[in-house]
């Protein structure tokens, strides 16, 4: 489905500009238009949008509706019923979750000698870090260092992250590209052998790492080997649906569903480390999304039944530049490495209205704004979206370079008769990462005793926005911390007796029934439901 005669005609005002906009840099917003334009433009600030959270640790905190729906919706199993008499598993560190946190928990987790199993809901690696395109962030070069990285991502995050895992994440970082490396990683460099860095919105240095515009799916390749070399025991279509704990209300293992035989299974584990990822098939404010099928919070709803605190869940990230046309994409994430190389946004007259790195909330609200006034193009179906003019790469950085630099992006669109070294790309912002999530400090640990976040499913590292290529860091900086530490306080535990319950689902349901929440709903959800829209969509 290549671009309409009418989107042809767009076309010719952007190479109309182009020429002019190359070396002229359209000017950065002040402070001032920043907060503007995200508090008229960006979904974060739509009040409506969010209620009051009616139960649990964080009661009276605002969710976004979505959240809130499966927040107060009642477990899928027959709590009641259910018996722990029969143990499936029983393992020292129990991983929930397949993506780059879980792997690394795991093999940190391993190699501090533990009996480790991984759960994943679908294949091990199904998981938002292979969608991840543009690249990881690490202060590892002579003109940059932790501390400038520390101001970009707090800066970004508009000074609410946790101190303490923002200095977790810049310091470990440049340790977790060697050890990627080591591990076999093959990283984008220049001839004489140097890593090649980039900048990403809101970075004061190049520090960019990156493979091609695959860099997810190239560190999942490595970690991915490397667990299963280790004769780690991976478990996989098997979601968890509870968290189970004993007497003394410490995590002590997890329900797991066998999506093939459709039985339950007990993991008994001395810690348990949740890497289950975000809520992005959750559609927040009926937003396309960049995210796997799997991203339905599952890791929050049971954290929070068991009693974990969440943080900054009333912010969601827009990733500036989903895909709007053509439609099969819609939603597909179109890496912030495109504006890296210099490409610019552009209205339906060919202006550009926006600087074109600056952070993912300005710039998405920027491009919303643009799109409400009236100067965005619509496509066939009705979607709306602004011009990424990704043929100025080429005149900036010579011919060969998209090809070079974004080789899947390249074969993405083409498959649709879309030539992005020639023609730009129409692009909206699509939901792309929960900026909160489970409260965790920098070992790893949430509130509840013994249960271990990492990864997207972890909140506080961020802040109310996170940076580009800061996602990927996070996975493997807090997923190895807390692998190493979830395995080191297994060894304190002896859990022969420790009896597993679920006493903390029966309080959570008498809860929902004293706040007179009927049962419309279960959660966690596992899949989301495209086949009709459900009531819980409505
Ligand atoms: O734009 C991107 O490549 C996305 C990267 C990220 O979310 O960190």
């Amino acid at each position: 489905m290549s671009y309409t005669p009418e989107m042809r005609e767009l076309i010719k005002k952007v190479e109309e500009t182009r020429d002019q906009r190359i070396g002229n840099y359209f000017p950065r917003m002040t402070p001032e238009e920043r907060e503007e334009v995200l508090n008229n433009n960006h979904p974060d600030y739509k009040q409506d949008q969010f209620r009051d959270a009616k139960i649990g640790p964080n009661k009276g905190d605002k969710f976004p509706h979505e959240l809130c729906d499966l927040i107060e919706a009642y477990p899928s199993i027959d709590w009641n019923q259910f018996t722990t008499d029969q143990i499936d598993y029983d393992v020292d560190v129990l991983v929930i979750g397949g993506g780059g946190a879980g792997a690394s928990a795991s093999l940190l987790a391993h190699e501090a000698g533990a009996d480790v199993l991984m759960a994943t809901k679908l294949r091990f690696g199904d998981a938002n870090t292979v969608m991840a395109q543009g690249g990881i962030q690490a202060a590892d070069k002579s003109n940059d260092s932790p501390s400038t990285h520390y101001l970009d991502v707090i800066g970004g995050g508009h000074y609410y992250n946790v101190p303490e895992l923002v200095r977790a994440l810049v310091s470990d970082a440049p340790d977790v590209i060697s050890w990627l490396e080591d591990l076999g990683v093959m990283f984008d460099k220049d001839d004489e052998g140097t890593m090649q860095t980039k900048h990403g919105g809101g970075t004061s240095r190049k520090r960019m790492h990156s493979a091609r515009d695959y860099t997810g799916a190239e560190i999942m390749r490595v970690l991915r080997d490397e667990v299963h070399c280790r004769d780690i025991n991976v478990v996989e279509f098997s979601p968890a649906v509870e968290l189970l704990l004993d007497k003394q209300g410490r995590a002590s293992g997890a329900i797991l569903y066998n999506m093939e035989t459709k039985e339950y299974q007990v993991v008994k584990a001395k810690t348990v480390i949740i890497t289950t990822g975000g809520l992005g098939r959750l559609h927040t404010q009926n937003f396309p999304t960049s995210n796997h099928y799997g991203a339905t919070a599952d890791g929050l709803i049971m954290a929070y039944r068991a009693g974990a605190d969440l943080a900054f869940m009333d912010t969601v990230q827009y990733h500036p530049t989903g895909a709007s046309y053509p439609e099969q994409i819609e939603g597909f994430l179109i890496t912030e490495k495109v504006r890296g190389l210099g490409a610019t946004p552009l209205n339906i007259d060919g202006e550009q209205f926006v600087y074109h790195l600056e952070t993912r909330d300005v710039e998405a609200s920027a491009i919303i704004r643009e799109c409400a006034k009236g100067k965005g193009i619509t496509t066939p179906s009705g979607m709306q979206g602004v011009w990424l003019d990704s043929p100025m790469i080429e005149q900036i950085h010579g011919e060969g370079t998209i090809e070079k630099e974004l080789p899947a992006m390249v074969r993405q669109f083409a498959r649709f008769g879309v030539d992005i070294t020639k023609e730009p790309i129409l692009v909206y912002p699509t939901l792309h990462y929960q900026n909160g999530g489970i409260l965790i400090n920098d070992r790893g640990e949430s509130s509840v005793e013994n249960l271990y976040v990492a990864g997207e499913a972890s909140g506080g590292v961020h802040g109310r926005n996170r940076l580009m290529g800061n996602s990927l860091l996070d996975i493997l900086v807090l997923g190895r911390r807390a692998g190493k530490n979830a395995a080191s306080r297994a060894k304190e535990i002896d859990n022969t007796n420790a009896e597993l319950n679920l006493e903390h689902v029966k309080n959570y349901v008498n809860e929902l029934e004293n706040e007179g929440i009927e049962q419309l709903r279960t959660s966690p959800i596992l899949i989301p439901d495209y086949t009709q829209k459900s009531t819980d969509q409505q």
